[in-house]
């Protein structure tokens, strides 16, 4: 079933200008760009898309990095889109992750680790929504 999912190119990534070869795998992936912005998340906006993880003991050095510089947030469409593009990222652990995906090739640490990926589809929707009204979604 052709699905979407949500997806960040995270601070870290836009700093050392990963964002175009991030784009390029993800394109070449085959999942379709249904939206796409560059913003800069306030810390408050930050630590409202992680509220999930509000608990956990990084939640504070995650809200930290992802309001440290701009992001490109994105909408993508292919075929089971969520499992195909964790698939495409790798592991949340960069040492842990693949040969060939993105935070193998791209992401430092656990911590800044390159990409957001949703893990369901229902929070791929929530996410999606948080960036992006309903005209933006095509
Ligand atoms: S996941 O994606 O839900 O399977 O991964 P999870 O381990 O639950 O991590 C959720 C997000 O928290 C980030 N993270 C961390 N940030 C800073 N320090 C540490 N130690 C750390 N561990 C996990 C991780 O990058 C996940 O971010 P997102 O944007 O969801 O990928």
């Amino acid at each position: 079933m052709t699905n979407r999912t949500f997806t960040m190119i995270k601070p870290d990534a836009t700093a050392k200008g990963n964002t175009g070869a991030i784009l390029k795998m993800i394109n070449e992936a085959g999942f379709r760009i249904v939206a796409m912005k560059m913003t800069h998340l306030s810390s408050a906006k930050a630590g409202e898309f992680y509220a999930v993880h509000k608990e956990r003991p990084f939640y504070g050095e995650l809200v930290e990095f992802m309001s440290r510089g701009p992001i490109t947030a994105a909408i993508l469409e292919k075929e089971n889109a969520v499992e195909e593009f964790r698939k495409l990222i790798g592991a949340t652990n960069p040492a842990q992750a693949a040969e060939g995906t993105i935070r193998k090739l791209y992401a430092a640490s656990i911590g800044e680790n390159a990409v957001h990926g949703s893990d369901s589809d229902e929070n791929a929707q929530i996410e999606g929504d948080f960036f992006f009204s309903k005209l933006e979604q095509f």
